[in-house]
């Protein structure tokens, strides 16, 4: 198995460009074998050339390229887009499809898809910026143990990597995805309460934040 399939990142938001960053960056995993997508290339133009990727071409050809496709849109997009490349044919050689979509079962994805291609439901983290994240992995059916591997192998130089079962999704997204922004607003908290009692802003965030970091 080549240690670094040709990849699709079909979005380029906060979770596109997390990943991307923590396998470009901190993991050294070649650019030139992603491929990012959006519908407006030239939005994300910039952050892409930051990491060496070429915002690329629209998703369906970034698709037909790639051994894994890792759909990084919100969940409202998902829909639309599947029917595009299903429809285009951009699916036929039933590439690993990756979903991070909070809420989107594996059922809901397998009925947009030609059918047999291998689905896999994901819920990473932002922390994957910085190989610091937090990854659950769940199977659809008939998914192999190479095709998990193969799926493992995009997130575990990202941090942690478990298997659950798909039932457990929701609680994971609340709790490990969701758990930066949550942690963010008690440091906010304990930095405002810092000022409250006279410390400069930029003291009381620096001495929160050091907090933080200590419990690492
Ligand atoms: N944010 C988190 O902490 C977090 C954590 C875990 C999982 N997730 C999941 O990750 C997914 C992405 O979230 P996000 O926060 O990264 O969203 P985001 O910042 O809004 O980024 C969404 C990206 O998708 C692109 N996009 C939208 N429609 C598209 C289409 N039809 N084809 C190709 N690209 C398209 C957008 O660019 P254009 O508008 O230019 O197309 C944008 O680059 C969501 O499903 C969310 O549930 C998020």
């Amino acid at each position: 198995m080549n240690p670094h399939p040709q990849l699709a990142i079909l979005g380029f938001g906060t979770m596109g460009q997390a990943i991307s960053a923590g396998l470009v960056e901190a993991s050294g995993y070649p650019a030139g074998r992603i491929r990012v997508a959006t519908r407006h290339p030239q939005a994300a133009r910039s952050r892409a050339e930051a990491l060496g990727l070429a915002p690329g071409p629209d998703p369906a050809a970034a698709v037909r390229a790639a051994e894994v496709v890792l759909l990084c849109v919100k969940p409202r997009e998902l829909k639309g887009l599947l029917a595009g490349l299903t429809g285009t044919g951009a699916l036929d050689h039933r590439p690993l499809l990756v979903s991070i979509a909070a809420g989107v079962s594996l059922d809901f994805l397998a009925g947009q898809v030609p059918g047999g291609t291998p689905l896999v439901r994901a819920m990473p983290n932002t922390p994957c910026a910085i190989r610091r994240g937090m990854t659950v992995l769940s199977p659809g059916t008939g998914v192999t143990p190479t095709q998990m591997a193969l799926a493992r192998s995009l997130f575990e130089p990202l941090g942690r990597v478990l298997e659950l079962d798909e039932k457990h999704m929701d609680a994971v997204t609340g709790l490990s995805a969701s758990g930066p922004a949550f942690q963010f607003v008690i440091l906010e908290a304990l930095a405002e309460g810092g000022v409250q009692c006279g410390l400069p802003r930029a003291v009381a965030l620096e001495l929160a934040a050091q907090v933080a970091a200590g419990l690492g």
